[in-house]
């Protein structure tokens, strides 16, 4: 496994281990599909009623003005996961992880008025193709929802919400988070936190995302370099239960590019659209 980190270890397990056996008879009626979409990765056309899944990292947004996290200037070049995306960073200490996200959500806030190409794209795959299309979002921006996306799930959550660590109660937030704000549901003070997925916890909607992947035709990967579980594991499960065919859409081969079926290199603004394009010219 190397350096990679692990998001969380448990969660790859669980996810895993679930999607394992039940999926075996539809991989055997599909075999022809997949074996002909595999030998001529080129030409593959999918069904009218395929099912896409797509998942999204920060490669996405990087040209909407958002940094990513591991390129050689990405945010953890500069600030330590330990330090502020952990549950034993907020205890240690709230107040630099807030100022952290509070940082961060204000840069977001800026960016979401500028949904890239990219975005666009997806959303409009989405609209156009007979099949469903959920994209799965490692992305704590909104960019998705302002390109026009709908069904769509944040696995890592969002930086436009904050949760109670007391009640769990979550509301929509703007602006600066303090230790100072209280929960206006139990009164707990200090309480507050930005409603997003620290290392070492579980990420949201596991069970809507397990289903989407248990039903794929089609998964796609753009923008993430692979290194956070369980998203980094979504290409082998798929491949391993239902069989789908898989696309890397990244600026570069990722270290696990020789997972995918099929791979095109370069911008997001320029590849995902080039892609849709594509697949919607098989209608
Ligand atoms: N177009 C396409 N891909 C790009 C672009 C671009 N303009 N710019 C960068 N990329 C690629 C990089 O080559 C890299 O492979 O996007 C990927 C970004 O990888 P990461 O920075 O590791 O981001 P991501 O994979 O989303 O990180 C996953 O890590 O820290 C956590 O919770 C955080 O959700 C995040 C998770």
């Amino acid at each position: 496994m190397g350096d990679r980190q692990i998001f969380p270890v448990q969660t790859n397990k669980t996810l895993t281990d679930n999607l394992a056996t039940p999926l075996l008879p539809r991989y055997i009626k599909r075999s022809k599909t997949i074996l002909s979409a595999r030998t001529m990765p080129e030409s593959f056309s999918p069904e009218k009623n395929a099912s896409f899944v797509v998942l999204t990292g920060a490669g996405i947004s990087q040209e909407s003005g958002l940094e990513t996290f591991r390129d050689p200037d990405g945010i953890w070049s500069k600030v330590r996961i330990e330090d502020v995306a952990t549950p034993e960073a907020f205890a240690r200490n709230p107040d630099a992880v807030h100022s952290f996200y509070n940082m961060r959500r204000a840069r977001h806030k800026l960016a979401t008025a500028n949904p890239n190409a990219a975005h666009v794209a997806l959303a409009r795959l989405e609209t156009e193709w007979p099949g469903e299309v959920t994209i799965v979002t490692q992305n704590v921006d909104s960019l998705h929802e302002a390109g026009g996306s709908q069904n769509l799930i944040h696995m890592h959550g969002v930086h436009s919400m904050a949760r109670c660590t007391g009640c769990q109660h979550i509301v929509d937030w703007e602006g600066d988070m303090t230790t100072a704000h209280v929960c206006h549901v139990c009164g707990e003070p200090g309480g507050l936190r930005p409603h997003v997925v620290w290392f070492g916890e579980m990420p949201l909607e596991l069970d809507r995302i397990q289903a989407a992947l248990m039903d794929c035709d089609v998964f796609v990967s753009i923008g993430t370099s692979g290194n956070v579980y369980p998203a980094a594991g979504f290409v082998s499960i798929v491949q391993k239960t239902c069989r789908a065919h898989t696309v890397e859409l990244n600026l570069e081969p990722t270290l696990g590019a020789a997972n995918f079926d099929e791979g095109h290199y370069g911008p997001a603004t320029e590849v995902v659209p080039a892609f849709v394009t594509r697949i919607l010219g098989t209608l």
